[in-house]
């Protein structure tokens, strides 16, 4: 098939849907690739790049949209752009199809068929299609920078010569992926950093990536995730209301604030209030990543920069991944590409548009001349969906007392046993071996148990330290193997030269383990 990518025209977009490196994996699957010429310069890729990665170079859009089977594109299309589209030819883009009805029922006219980035289902094999997850991820990173820069001071805190600096304090509001990449910028820059979500199941992540989690004094059951595609289920007006009581506590001490706050197909939630903004100090950042949807911060404007009355900044961008084109392009076309390999399963060029797919029938919205939106539900569950764990069974002090006794007993009854064992073992060899054979065996036998027991009870993660130290141990058979290399019998020489090999391999082993380990403790 011949895939097809136009230069973007939405005003300030300068992401693109094909770069030089997908290109070629697209080819690897049996496509020839096509570009609209320009299309990758805002981005950073040149012409003479696709040309260089075996890409046409189209001089025009109408050309483009002519010479391919498949068109890929970021931003959903325009009116002008669907006008180009005939039957047979697939469209590959953004598309947000419950927003854009009218921009659907254009598509179902043309006879081409419709894949919608934004609609792959969050289940686990769609993981690689999610793009919307993979601008999340970068818009969550670019909040953080962009805060930043308009903040007037570190992140970090620092002792100089010119005084303490304490660290700024940041909020995350909402733990989805772009607010766990925001959670992973402010974390990695130094700052104290909290989250809030609703989904109580992300208070771990949260906590591991080395933010507080706010807790709420609520009780409220939430709703499975899967029942609503991973997504969180809006929450009660009591809920609501401990949740802003919450944030007017926080206010005051919060620096930045990021919200990323969103229940997919409603308006954002107003979650940070004016009154909230009041109580921020002059200086301090907002920015609302859902700004899109009318935004989580009241004083919020869409696309814009305003500054409050008491001097808080508050940034309504909704281009966060534009201005990373390099690496938002990157990440969506190398989506698109995945997208692709699914529809190409053979890897030879021959599209197989399979409506029994659950992600390919989710994807697409309009098929042969049918709007095929909305799908019906994946039959695979959500991935965000997680049993919530079974509380474990309280036990009285009694209780705890019989358990362990048992545990005891079991453990002398089972050593006993082995000692048994390894005893008539040992008595069974002694019956036939000579003399000599048995002090060295009892040692050896003794030694690998010791060796065993010692081993077993150090934790998983510090076995390769624990490895490299057996340096020393190589060192002691490295020495005894030296010491009879010069034997004359030659079974002695082999087993020798043997021991000296793999206690060399054992050692250098170690010393190269042991720096790459350090090597991850070192600032470059
Ligand atoms: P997501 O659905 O993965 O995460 C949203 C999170 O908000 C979920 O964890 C949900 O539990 C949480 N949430 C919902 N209601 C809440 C409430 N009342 N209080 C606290 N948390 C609540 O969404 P994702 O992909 O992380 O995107 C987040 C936002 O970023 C969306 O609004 C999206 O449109 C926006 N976005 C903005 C971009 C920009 O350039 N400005 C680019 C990409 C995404």
């Amino acid at each position: 098939m011949k895939i097809g990518a136009p230069k973007e025209i939405f005003e300030g977009e300068s992401r693109v849907a094909m770069t030089p490196d997908s290109a070629l994996q697209l080819q690897k699957l049996g496509h020839e690739c096509f570009v609209e010429a320009g299309a990758g310069h805002a981005a950073g890729f040149e012409d003479s790049a696709y040309t260089k990665a075996g890409v046409t170079v189209v001089p025009t859009v109408e050309e483009l949209f002519k010479a391919v089977d498949f068109v890929v594109k970021v931003r959903p299309p325009e009116m002008e752009e669907l006008g180009r589209l005939t039957k047979g030819q697939t469209l590959i883009s953004f598309f947000y199809p419950a927003q854009n009805k009218e921009l659907l029922e254009a598509a179902e006219k043309t006879g081409a068929n419709v894949i919608a980035m934004d609609m792959v289902p969050r289940i686990s094999r769609a993981q690689k299609m999610d793009a919307l997850s993979s601008m999340a991820n970068i818009a969550g990173y670019r909040a953080v920078i962009e805060a930043g820069n308009n903040f007037g001071r570190f992140f970090t805190g620092q002792v100089t010569a010119a005084g303490k600096v304490p660290p700024a304090k940041v909020l995350i509001v909402g733990a989805g992926v772009a607010g766990l990449a925001a959670i992973g910028t402010s974390t990695a820059l130094g700052a104290i950093t909290y989250a809030f979500d609703v989904r109580p199941e992300v208070a771990e992540q949260i906590e591991s990536m080395g933010a507080e989690f706010v807790y709420l004094d609520f009780e409220e059951a939430q709703t499975d995730g899967a029942t609503t595609g991973g997504y969180a289920a809006p929450s009660s007006p009591e809920f609501r209301e401990a949740q802003l009581k919450k944030f007017r506590e926080l206010a005051p001490d919060m620096d930045i604030v990021v919200t990323t706050a969103l229940i997919p197909g409603r308006d954002a939630p107003i979650l940070w209030t004016k009154d909230m903004v009041e109580l921020m100090k002059r200086g301090s950042v907002v920015v609302d990543l859902a700004a899109e949807r009318g935004g989580n911060c009241e004083l919020t404007v869409k696309d814009e920069k305003v500054v409050s009355e008491n001097g808080v900044t508050i940034v309504g961008y909704t281009d966060f991944p534009s201005r990373m084109a390099a690496q938002a392009s990157q990440l969506y076309s190398t989506n698109i590409r995945h997208m692709m390999t699914d529809l190409t399963p053979g890897k030879d060029g021959v599209v197989n548009h399979n409506m029994e797919d659950d992600v390919i029938r989710g994807a697409t919205v309009a098929y042969e001349g049918a709007i095929t939106f909305p799908p019906p539900p994946p039959k695979i569950a959500a991935i965000a969906a997680q049993k919530p764990k079974e509380k474990a069974k309280e036990l009285t002090p009694a209780e705890i007392k019989a358990r362990d006794h048992a545990a005891f007993k079991k453990q002398t009854r089972d050593q006993i046993l082995m000692l048994g064992i390894g005893g008539a073992l040992l008595l069974g060899v002694g019956l036939v071996a000579p003399a000599s054979f048995m002090s060295h065996f009892v040692v050896f036998a003794l030694s690998c148990f010791v060796g065993f027991q010692v081993i077993w009870n150090v934790s998983h993660s510090l076995h390769t330290p624990l490895m490299a130290v057996t340096n020393a141990i190589s060192s002691i058979i490295i020495l005894g193997a030296l010491m009879q290399i010069g034997s004359g019998n030659f079974l002695v020489i082999v087993l020798a030269a043997l021991s000296v090999f793999m206690a060399g391999i054992n050692i250098f082993g170690g010393f190269m383990v042991t720096r790459r380990m350090l090597a991850m403790f070192q600032k470059s």
